[in-house]
């Protein structure tokens, strides 16, 4: 993988730059596309390609490795194969689902034990394992194996837990430095810096995970729950301190607004399962603010969904359609607001790489922020 940081902005920290990878080109800053199972939902690959021109998609570790499993998968030819997307794909390491899916599990030093939401059954995942399944997933870049921490999290608890995703990190990468990718294109593994709100812990953490020379950098531990001020403090001094000439990424994050915040803080790459979730539920982002297109005031609007778009589907059904399908449960409903939310982040994070280029980010940014919020 390369970073190419092309242009850093003049009144913000926000960066304009391209990751290449040996699926495809990845221009920065960039919103991924969730694919837990290895779909994202309710959004067809032609979709995924042609109308939102997604780059980059995300597939779990924990998900895939339960179902299908890593039989298949390897039989398959890896995830590219399996799902016919031949774009890059970035995996998370298990080290937030088996948190936040499990309700049984005990994390050890040698790893996390836990039983599979879908069958009851017991599992271990270690620092080596989810280095393992990734190779056998294939993902072009793949995440190091961390606990992440909830929200609030003692002091002392998250410097135990920060130091134990260190020494998990340090096996992490000497198990990817000695082991290979299966099928003929190179993968990278991204650390990631924890440390919760503690500014202490941030900083000794982003100056760890800057000593491991990887060639990108995640953020995790963020966006569960804390004040989004919180948050920016928090990336802001951790951007700081990661190496400028790596790409950045900000995990599980977030609303369109701290999308834009955390680009000016200097960070490189998102995903969200924001917009193809809420959207499911009637949640529709727009650059004029947000909808909730159930509301009974929707009910006879024959307005397109959204007429400043170039989507197909924004402009082919009305609002008061969407709100009958969204309100009957039926499945276009969620595929029709799905495809509209994840259009808009992708949207977003053009124009921002745009208006970095052009040198118009700070103030565009401003006036976007204002605009987002509403509620229409
Ligand atoms: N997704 C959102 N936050 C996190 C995190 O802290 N760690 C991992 N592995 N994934 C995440």
């Amino acid at each position: 993988m390369k970073f190419r940081l092309e242009v850093t902005d003049k009144l913000s920290k926000a960066r304009a730059g391209e990751i290449e990878t040996d699926h495809g080109t990845i221009k920065t800053p960039i919103f991924m596309p969730v694919g837990t199972a290895g779909s994202v939902k309710a959004v067809h690959q032609r979709e995924l390609r042609e109308d939102i021109n997604a780059q980059i998609i995300l597939g779990n570790t924990y998900h895939l490795y339960l179902r299908p499993g890593l039989n298949t998968l390897e039989q398959a030819g890896g995830l590219h194969k399996f799902n016919g997307w031949d774009r890059p794909i970035l995996t998370d390491s298990g080290g937030y689902q088996v948190y936040s899916l499990t309700e049984v599990r005990k994390i050890k030093e040698e790893g996390v034990t836990f039983r599979s939401h879908i069958d009851g059954s017991k599992h271990l995942f270690t620092p080596e394992a989810a280095i393992d399944i990734q190779r056998t997933i294939g993902a072009d870049i793949m995440m190091a194996f961390d606990e992440c921490t909830p929200y609030p999290c003692e002091y002392n608890y998250a410097r135990k837990s920060m130091e134990m995703t260190h020494r998990w990190l340090k096996r992490c990468c000497e198990r990817f430095d000695t082991t290979e990718a299966k099928y003929g294109y190179s993968q990278t593994l991204f650390p990631i810096v924890q440390g919760s709100v503690y500014k202490d812990l941030r900083m000794k953490s982003a100056e760890v995970i800057a000593s491991f020379g990887r060639e990108g950098n995640a953020i995790g531990g963020l966006s569960v729950g804390e004040p989004a001020e919180e948050m920016y403090a928090m990336t802001e001094l951790v951007c700081n301190i990661l190496p400028h000439d790596r790409p950045r990424y900000l995990m599980g994050v977030g609303t369109p607004v701290n999308i834009l915040e955390n680009i000016a803080l200097g960070v490189d790459m998102f995903d969200c399962v924001m917009p193809t979730r809420n959207a499911r539920n009637g949640m529709l982002f727009t650059r004029n603010g947000i909808i909730n297109i159930r509301n009974e005031k929707w009910k006879n609007d024959f307005s397109p969904i959204d007429p400043e778009s170039d989507l197909f589907s924004d402009l082919q059904y009305s609002k008061a359609y969407l709100r009958h399908l969204v309100t009957a449960k039926e499945i276009l409903g969620a595929q029709i607001a799905s495809i509209h939310n994840l259009h808009f982040y992708l949207w977003l994070v053009t124009q921002a790489r745009e208006k970095i280029i052009s040198g118009e980010f700070y103030e565009w940014k401003n006036k976007m922020i204002k605009q987002l919020s509403q509620r229409l």
